[in-house]
């Protein structure tokens, strides 16, 4: 008999102030037009001054206790996908772990960028199906607004902070394609890129937090190729194929990223997750927004067959098929 990681639960947090596109009209020479058509951003939210990552994990993680039915002692592993822990170290997933007053089990965080989501679900996936836990609390949480330039109007008007969680659980399966749960995961990276989307401080190299910086056109044209590839690849370890696919819940960078990898993959919009539009990009942190958003939208039901797909600084991409 096998084992399948499978979610049973889900849950998000969204700071309180939601930030319209209108708001950089009167700061840089940008529009709500200009960023609607571009990157199908409408509004985003900004963390509260003084409110961290490892806070709206823990409110993240908490709506998922409550969704799957569990107490934090029922947790054996905590893994928090971010790039913007509130501190250096420790770990986000040691804050979140005390927060929640857990004493036992371990907890790491995973840095992966926009792409750590993917990680740390693989990551889950890994600890579960070889025995080392049995049910893990998977969060992404960023807080992007930290650490954006605010004169620079090709990244500032992108990004947005929030929080969502899954626990994934240990359950026996027949290894088929028709199980719940986790059933192929596909990741890459090139470090040959690494300039293409970076942050300009560090601890080692400036003692500084820094801020992000990005050309735009590059990754976006690498997104689309790489995140429409690692999809296929993920569906075809797993025995599918496009046509078995009831959602796509894609990393939420840009609206044209998002239509034209499913345009590539063969899916229609009516079968993608889309919350863009609301959350902006949240980094690690959008896969598993889209996720409970979907759930709690009535889109995603149990037993569909999701694919997820996130591509982000590295670079670092990857997808994980799974059914919910
Ligand atoms: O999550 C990690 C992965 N990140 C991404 O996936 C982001 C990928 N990239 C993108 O989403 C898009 O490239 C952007 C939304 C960042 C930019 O869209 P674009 O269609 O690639 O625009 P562009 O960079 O080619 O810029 C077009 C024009 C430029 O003006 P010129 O040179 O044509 O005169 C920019 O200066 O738009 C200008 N522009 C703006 N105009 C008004 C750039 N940002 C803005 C702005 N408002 N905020």
């Amino acid at each position: 008999m096998t084992c399948r990681a499978v979610a049973v639960g889900v849950g998000h947090y969204l700071p309180e102030r939601v930030v319209p596109n209108a708001v950089f009209e009167s700061r840089i020479d940008t529009s709500d037009e200009w960023i609607r058509a571009r990157s199908g951003i409408e509004r985003r939210h900004f963390a509260a001054e003084g409110e961290t990552t490892s806070q709206m994990a823990i409110a993240a993680a908490r709506a998922a206790l409550a969704d799957a039915g569990l107490e934090p002692k029922d947790i054996d592993a905590v893994i928090v996908a971010t790039s913007t822990p509130d501190l250096t170290f420790p770990s986000a997933a040691t804050m979140v772990q005390a927060g929640l007053g857990l004493k036992t089990g371990f907890a790491f965080d995973v840095q992966a960028v926009c792409a750590g989501f993917v990680y740390a679900l693989s990551t889950a996936n890994a600890f579960i199906t070889s025995g080392q836990a049995n049910r893990v609390l998977v969060i992404g949480a960023e807080t992007f607004s930290r650490i954006m330039d605010w004169e620079d109007r090709t990244t500032s008007v992108l990004f947005g902070d929030g929080a969502g969680a899954l626990i994934m659980e240990r359950q026996e399966a027949t290894g088929g394609s028709e199980d719940r749960g986790i059933l192929s995961v596909d990741l890459h990276s090139d470090g040959e890129f690494r300039d293409l989307l970076y942050v300009d401080g560090g601890v080692s190299a400036t003692q500084s937090t820094g801020v992000l910086r990005m050309q735009g056109r590059e990754v976006f044209r690498h997104a689309v190729e790489k995140l429409a590839e690692t999809a296929h690849l993920a569906l075809q370890k797993a025995g599918l194929g496009a046509d078995d696919v009831d959602w796509i819940v894609p990393h939420q960078a840009n609206l044209r990223i998002i239509s034209r990898t499913a345009q590539k993959m063969g899916v229609g919009m009516d079968r993608v997750v889309v919350t863009v539009q609301d959350h902006g990009n949240t980094s690690a942190a959008s896969i598993p927004l889209a996720l409970s958003v979907g759930v709690a939208r009535g889109q995603i039901k149990p037993g569909d067959l999701l694919v997820t797909e996130a591509i982000g600084g590295g670079l670092a991409w990857g997808a994980v098929v799974l059914r919910w």
